[in-house]
């Protein structure tokens, strides 16, 4: 009942080391941040500050545990601008930090619980597609490394658990609820509640909250779940009834204008590429339109139905997640 949780600051991290502690687990975890961080204030956690991408510190930071949890898989948001090793490889760069995460599992006898996405299950979806979805998909996977990045990383995981090694797969749909830091900007809900987005997206997107995500983890390692991806789903809807949703809660109104979300990525993905010719970044990054773009609905599978991840009402995920960014003065 020892688990480290890498990014275990982060806002599925952070609800997966909630969980593990509310459920009896002795929790460390693994992050850059040297003094704590406000979504864990008042958990009873074991810091350890290292880099979750060394090869030495997950080591380190592995030693005497049951069970790792990895919510620090590397997204490339700005692939255009690249100010890391990460960004500028960012498959190699996946794949490496991923052989060197089993490596610290494995040597110290822990299973490891990864959380990775539902792309990778739309992808194989797509591709037994044929005609013109099928080249719009193509198309769409080339001009983002993202989804090679989640393909990349599953690869290495699901070989490692054919060679017996105790390896769990989470891939979760787009992720809301409190307890998330990420810079203002590559957050939706703050965003639309402060009216700031002009028009929102006509596709159907699945988002979950990251509690219920965090539930799958615990659920997985009690139950021992391993060797098979499992997809995790929450509501799907159109992208502008949860706009509608966020705004009303805001007490705001909700933007008139809506389009394929396959337009917003050819404005977004040409204002990264002119901006990254002068060495900028765009104020909204591509990826998540790409990733609205690609994906569509998510049916809820039965592996998560038999970990028992029941979805909780969207209604109070978005008021959660509202609350915890006004505590943040995002909104
Ligand atoms: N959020 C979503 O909608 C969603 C959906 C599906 C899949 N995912 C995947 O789930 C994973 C976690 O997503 P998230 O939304 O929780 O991301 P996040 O909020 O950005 O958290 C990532 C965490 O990783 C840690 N981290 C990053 N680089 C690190 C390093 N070198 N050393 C130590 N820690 C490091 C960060 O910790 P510190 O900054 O404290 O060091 C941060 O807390 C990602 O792989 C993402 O692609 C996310």
């Amino acid at each position: 009942m020892r688990a480290l949780v890498v990014g275990g600051t982060g806002h599925i991290g952070s609800a997966v080391v909630r969980e593990l502690v509310a459920h009896g687990w002795r929790v460390t975890v693994l992050s850059r941040r040297a003094g704590g961080s406000r979504n864990l204030v008042g958990i009873d956690v074991t810091w350890h500050v290292g880099d979750g991408h060394d090869k030495a510190d997950l080591r380190a930071a592995a030693t005497g545990m049951t069970l790792v949890v990895d919510a620090a898989a590397p997204y490339p948001v700005h692939p255009v601008t690249p100010r890391s090793d990460a960004d500028a490889h960012p498959v190699a760069f996946a794949v490496r930090r991923t052989q060197a995460l089993l490596g610290a599992a494995a040597d110290a006898g822990a299973a490891l619980i990864a959380i990775g996405s539902f792309v990778t299950h739309k992808v194989r979806e797509r591709r037994a597609r044929s005609g013109l979805g099928r080249l719009r998909s193509r198309t769409l996977r080339r001009l983002h490394p993202y989804f090679a990045v989640k393909e990349g990383v599953e690869g290495e995981l699901l070989a490692a658990a054919r060679r017996g090694q105790r390896v769990g797969l989470l891939n979760p749909t787009g992720c809301l609820g409190p307890w998330d830091l990420k810079p203002r900007g590559l957050c939706l809900v703050p965003m639309v509640a402060c009216g700031e987005l002009p028009s929102t997206a006509s596709d159907t997107v699945d988002f979950i909250d990251v509690r219920d995500v965090a539930i799958g983890v615990r659920r997985m390692a009690e139950t021992q779940h391993f060797g098979v991806p499992v997809l995790l789903a929450g509501h799907s809807h159109p992208f502008g009834d949860y706009f509608a949703e966020i705004a009303r809660l805001a007490g705001r109104s909700a933007p008139r204008l809506s389009a394929p979300a396959s337009l917003g990525v050819v404005a977004l993905w040409t204002a990264e590429r002119t901006l990254g010719a002068i060495g900028r970044r765009p104020p909204w990054p591509a990826l998540s339109l790409f990733i609205v773009a690609e994906c569509g609905p998510v049916d809820r599978s039965v592996a998560q139905l038999a970990l028992g991840v029941a979805p909780r009402p969207l209604s109070e995920t978005l008021q959660d997640a509202l609350t915890w960014y006004r505590e943040l003065g995002y909104c």
